[in-house]
């Protein structure tokens, strides 16, 4: 004799009845569908085979993989930070337990990314990075713009001008003002001439409106907003965002610099592989002096930024 169904079976069918109905949709349709449909696949699922097919180096060198598929990964890092900022800054009332929680996750990615970078400045052989460099340029990893939109999602664009701007800024509120002193917008400059790389031109080209669109948008509900309007004493929340302005700002661009330091430092030829770029004035976090909250730092602490990181370094 046949089973019976399940009464629970039932009242779920029942459900999905009224859910398509509402809709004006015919559930047994959909259940034809499930009786046809394929299992799902964890390789479907996560479309493995699209994202293996997506490293193309450009030369023979074996290493050049290493180089590409570890740019991908941290732009996925980068994607899931900016994922947690976007919910922070869209979530209605603000909500501490939820930012905190969201900036632990940020907090995680951003070590992940700082402390996996010997991939970069060990995991490759200096011969065949200075020559498949070659083949790259003008690209450069300067040129990633979700690197930007974390900076320009994070903090007032005022805190990302050129720090020799900066104080006379303050008083200008037009974004589009600041926008054209960005720090950034003076790096990737040829080291002879003081012009702007083609690196810099075309990112510029390609990217300048969306990050002016990004800022307008972000002026009201960036990271520092959001805590000096919600919680602008929480010691947890507080905590989280020194430790965030750190990571983004002193420790990721040092272990990033250590791979600088490593390819392109002791010859001048090396330097060549960036086109002959101003990288050693440019990528120091002490020269740049870039803090997404900077209200949160002593005096002496913005005075030694970057200082206390660079000599637990030389001491590990
Ligand atoms: C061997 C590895 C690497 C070397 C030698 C290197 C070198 C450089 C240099 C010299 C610059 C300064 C701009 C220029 O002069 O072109 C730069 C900027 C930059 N690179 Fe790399 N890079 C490496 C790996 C990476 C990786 C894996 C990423 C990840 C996306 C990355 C992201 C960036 C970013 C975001 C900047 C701009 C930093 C800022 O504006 O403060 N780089 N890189």
């Amino acid at each position: 004799m046949e089973k019976s169904l399940d009464p629970a079976l039932i009242e779920q069918l029942k459900k999905l009845q009224q859910k398509y109905a509402v809709m004006g949709q015919d559930l047994s349709s959909y259940l034809d569908g499930l009786l046809h449909a394929d299992y799902l696949t964890y390789w479907d699922y996560i479309h493995l085979d699209t994202l293996l097919s997506l490293q193309n180096p450009k030369t023979q060198f074996a290493d050049e993989k290493v180089f590409i598929i570890y740019h991908q990964i941290t732009e996925l890092y980068f994607n899931l930070i900016l994922w947690e900022i976007e919910q922070i800054s869209a979530k209605e009332p603000a909500d501490e337990k939820f930012f905190t929680i969201r900036m632990d996750r940020i907090i995680r990615y951003f070590q992940l990314l700082e402390n996996s970078f010997a991939v970069m400045v060990d995991g490759m052989e200096k011969e065949q990075f200075l020559k498949f460099r070659m083949s790259l340029l003008p690209s450069s990893g300067f040129q990633s713009a979700q690197y930007r939109l974390i900076e320009i999602c994070s903090t007032d664009i005022i805190n990302l001008v050129h720090v020799d701007f900066r104080e006379s800024m303050q008083e200008y509120s037009d974004i589009e003002q600041q926008i054209e002193h960005l720090y950034w917008r003076s790096g990737a400059t040829e080291l002879a001439s003081g012009k702007k790389t083609l690196t810099l031109q075309q990112f510029e080209k390609k990217y300048l409106t969306l990050f002016t669109e990004t800022g307008m948008k972000y002026r009201t509900c960036n990271l520092r907003k959001i805590y000096q309007q919600n919680f602008p004493s929480s010691k947890a929340v507080l905590d989280r965002l020194r430790e965030f302005d750190q990571l983004a700002n002193v420790l990721w661009p040092l272990a990033h610099m250590r791979s600088a330091g490593r390819y392109l430092h002791r010859d001048p030829e090396d330097i060549k592989a960036t086109g002959g770029t101003n990288w050693q004035k440019y990528l120091p976090p002490r020269f740049q002096l870039i803090m997404f909250f900077p209200e949160l730092w002593s005096e002496q602490e913005k005075q030694e930024w970057g200082k206390a990181a660079v000599i637990k370094a030389l001491h590990t």
